[in-house]
């Protein structure tokens, strides 16, 4: 268990109320998620500045197949733009991507997109930016644990090896989640084990980098225990 790293801070976000945000403007839901492409920018460039190493942001779940398929055709898309537009960015600012997630149910070429943008951005160091798309956590720890139980180790650290297949996915400090909801909706829930919550009502198209540093400032000001004593208990233990 890691109480944040040398590598920096993980943190996740669940990016939330692209729809309402849109709606509440009269505008299609998709215009919503366009204007969430902008705020993953945005985040994406301010994340290292703000201690952290790993983001992991949550872009389409497994559930979300259900919806309409107009908006699943636009999330689809706006991954494959993303992919084809921001490499070199990514490259320039010291980002490694990778996608976590399914990828037998992809639309045809969208797996092949996402190997060449991991390959391209495979030696940055300064963000490893994680992009969950048709991911569901139970499906993850249920993959691990049938890749652990072939290799015949179910340890615990044989299983966190192996949530990801062979992307790291460190345990998380810092879960995040936009637009006023307060659930977890099946993202990350091995790695979020002992992570610290917290909740904005801000609508992610409008989330900002000051709201990243607000977010993350608040997020230090806490005390992480992992199940033990606060430091001043475990002296008082130790002097008596
Ligand atoms: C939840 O808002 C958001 C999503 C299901 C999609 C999030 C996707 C993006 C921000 C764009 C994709 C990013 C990349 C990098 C390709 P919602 O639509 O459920 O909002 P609502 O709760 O207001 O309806």
């Amino acid at each position: 268990m890691q109480s944040g790293r040398d590598d920096g801070l993980h943190v996740a976000i669940i990016m939330d109320g692209n729809g309402r945000w849109a709606t509440a403007r009269g505008l299609p839901r998709k215009v919503g998620h366009e204007a969430g492409v902008e705020t993953v920018r945005r985040v994406v460039r301010a994340a290292p500045s703000e201690g952290i190493g790993t983001l992991t942001l949550y872009a389409f779940s497994s559930d979300n197949w259900r919806r309409p398929k107009t908006e699943v055709a636009a999330l689809m898309q706006l991954l494959r733009r993303y992919l084809a537009g921001d490499v070199d960015e990514l490259v320039d600012n010291g980002v490694r991507l990778s996608v976590i997630g399914r990828r037998d149910r992809l639309p045809f070429g969208l797996g092949a997109a996402i190997a060449r943008a991991e390959a391209a951005t495979a030696s940055g160091r300064k963000l490893h930016l994680r992009i969950a798309f048709d991911y569901s956590a139970r499906w993850a720890i249920a993959e691990a644990a049938r890749n652990c139980a072939a290799a015949g180790d179910i340890s615990e650290d044989a299983m966190a090896s192996r949530l990801c297949g062979a992307v790291a996915s460190p345990d998380v400090d810092l879960l995040l989640r936009t637009g006023g909801e307060k659930r977890l909706s099946d993202f990350l829930l091995w790695e979020c084990a002992y992570a610290e919550l917290a909740f904005t009502g801000v609508m992610w198209p409008d989330f900002s980098a000051g709201d990243l540093a607000e977010t993350v400032a608040a997020f230090h000001c806490r005390e992480r225990r992992f199940g033990g004593l606060p430091d001043e208990a475990l002296q008082d233990r130790s002097a008596a």
